[in-house]
């Protein structure tokens, strides 16, 4: 078979930047991309498309209508496809066995039946979801149960490691491309098409083939450690909050180890996004049903930390504002999982803003990406509160960080996004209750600065010194002595003119 027709289905976060790049590195191909939603379809077909990556933009409008197309037709993309990569969401099961541990494969099932139901020739279908190990024998079953005599399928595991906000540079230089098959000589000639589509533009070497289970396993596997690298330098952020010590010292002293390495070693208020959580989950319900009690309390035991650790955040927020928040307006800056992306699934500022509205805190938020409705739906969700009326009454959206300080009682940063750093803190200082403070849950202002403007900071994985905080109070001295300053100057100045 010579591939010469693609159909994705699932036009979200994965399938989208996944076949755009492909429709890119690959002008032999007619990528096809379906939808059920018809909103997703339409902004795919729009100025605006409906997830924001970085470089996305350009690779969709340079393949678009030439050999990249997006639909609703989704029974005529399978007909005519050679290959289909199955790219639905596999969300956490919230219902039935398995309830809030398990994924959920039905929309995975779903498009197993859609294939059988309407495929006239062989396929290669393509498991780019997230799903359990072993489910690609779900899938073989359903295919040859339901669909006419004489057409064959092969399923292969292709599982995505791309990561939001990089996604396209990921896409184009992946550590790493992993397709597991079924050990047989279809498995073997499948394998062979879909890492022909992959060479197009990715050296043959990088790309490992495995049998499929491996190949399933290994997806939630590297989740599974990359939340534990996260969950590991969260754990010793408190040990160093409560010591003196400070956890990027102790992370790049660590992660110098070339054994250890330095990513994902960066102390915050904790992962988030839509995989992680998910992934370990997923992984703990696994080993449960393969009767590995202790496998499943090692892995649930990152969630927790995780978990924790947003709590920790919001317990040190109110505490440090005099213990209440109740009616104090609070500036949050950030509300998506990380930077580079308007993603906000499982954010853990999702968490924390909920902690703190519990409290009754007024949150002016401000994010350069999410839409403002998004964070709305987010947090008066049924998972966030149960009185979605009083969290609204409670949250303003901001789209200017300036307007969000206005009387606010402190700054808290929960999302990385590189423009919070250049902000005038100064000038925000001006417009603050005092004592201002600055909850800084990613660690990336510059702390020494704010506390010489006369901010209180806190943040992960250090305390700041006595001296910090006698030097701030000496500066605040200092900082009413300019003000006093600058008011006498301006009044000589209106009394000469
Ligand atoms: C992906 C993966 O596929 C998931 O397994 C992984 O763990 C997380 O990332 P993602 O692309 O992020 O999912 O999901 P989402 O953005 O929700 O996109 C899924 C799309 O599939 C949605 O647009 C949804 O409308 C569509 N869909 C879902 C269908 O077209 N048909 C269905 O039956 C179900
Ligand atoms: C992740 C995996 O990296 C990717 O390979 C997989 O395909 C999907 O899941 P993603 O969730 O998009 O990607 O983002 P990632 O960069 O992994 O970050 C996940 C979360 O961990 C974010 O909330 C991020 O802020 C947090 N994180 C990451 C830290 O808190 N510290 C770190 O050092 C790294």
């Amino acid at each position: 078979m010579v591939i010469k027709n693609v159909c994705c289905i699932g036009a979200g976060y994965v399938g989208g930047p996944t076949c755009s790049v492909i429709a890119w590195k690959c002008p032999d191909l007619r990528v096809t991309v379906v939808d059920k939603s018809e909103m997703r379809i339409n902004q795919w077909n729009s100025d605006k498309l409906p997830i924001y990556e970085p470089g996305l933009d350009e690779v969709v409008m340079e393949c678009r209508g030439r050999n990249l197309f997006f639909s609703l037709d989704i029974d005529t993309a399978i007909r005519d496809a050679d290959l289909i990569f199955i790219s639905v969401n596999t969300p956490t099961k919230t219902y039935g066995v398995g309830k809030g541990r398990a994924a959920d494969l039905k929309f995975v099932e779903s498009c197993s039946r859609k294939i059988a139901q309407v495929a006239t020739g062989p396929k290669i279908v393509v498991e780019k979801s997230t799903v359990p190990v072993r489910a690609a024998e779900s899938i073989i079953n359903i295919l040859t149960a339901n669909t006419r005599p004489g057409i064959s399928f092969q399923v292969l595991s292709n599982p995505e490691f791309l990561s939001e906000g990089t996604a396209i540079e990921d896409l184009l230089n992946p550590d790493r491309v992993l397709i597991g098959g079924e050990e047989s000589e279809g498995g073997a000639k499948a394998i062979e098409e879909l890492s022909w589509i992959y060479q197009h533009w990715i050296p043959a070497k990088k790309i490992l083939t495995t049998n499929t289970w491996s190949s399933e396993l290994s997806k939630l596997a590297s989740n599974a450690f990359l939340a534990q690298r996260v969950s590991s330098i969260n754990a010793i952020s408190a040990v160093c909050e409560a010591t003196g010590a400070d956890v990027s010292q102790v992370a790049e002293a660590v992660g110098h180890d070339s054994r250890v390495g330095p990513k994902f070693l960066q102390a915050s208020v904790g992962f988030g996004g839509s995989c992680f959580q998910k992934d370990l989950l997923n992984l703990v319900y696994i080993a449960e049903c393969l009767n590995l009690p202790e496998v499943a309390n090692y892995w649930q035991q990152v969630i927790n930390m995780n978990e924790y650790q947003r709590s920790r955040f919001a317990k040190r927020i109110v505490e440090c504002l005099f213990n209440s928040v109740t009616d104090k307006p609070l500036a949050v800056f950030g509300f998506a999982f990380k930077k580079n992306t308007g993603d906000t699934r499982e954010s853990p500022a999702m968490y924390v803003c909920s902690h703190l509205l519990e409290e009754g805190a007024h949150l002016n938020i401000y994010d350069p990406k999410v839409a403002p409705d998004q964070i709305l739906q987010d947090l008066t969700s049924a998972a966030m509160t149960s009185e979605p009326e009083r969290v609204k009454r409670l949250i303003t959206i901001c789209d200017d960080p300036y307007e969000a300080v206005k009387e606010a009682h402190a700054i808290v940063i929960l999302t990385e996004w590189d423009e919070f750093k250049s902000y005038d803190y100064n000038k925000m200082l001006l417009q603050m209750k005092r004592p201002a403070f600055v909850f800084d849950g990613r660690r990336i202002l510059n702390h020494s600065a704010l506390i010489d403007l006369g901010y209180h900071v806190e943040t992960i994985g250090k305390r700041f010194t006595r001296n910090a905080l006698v030097r701030n109070a000496a500066t605040r001295q200092h900082w009413h002595r300019l003000q006093r300053q600058k008011v006498a100057r301006n009044n000589i100045h209106h009394i000469m003119h």
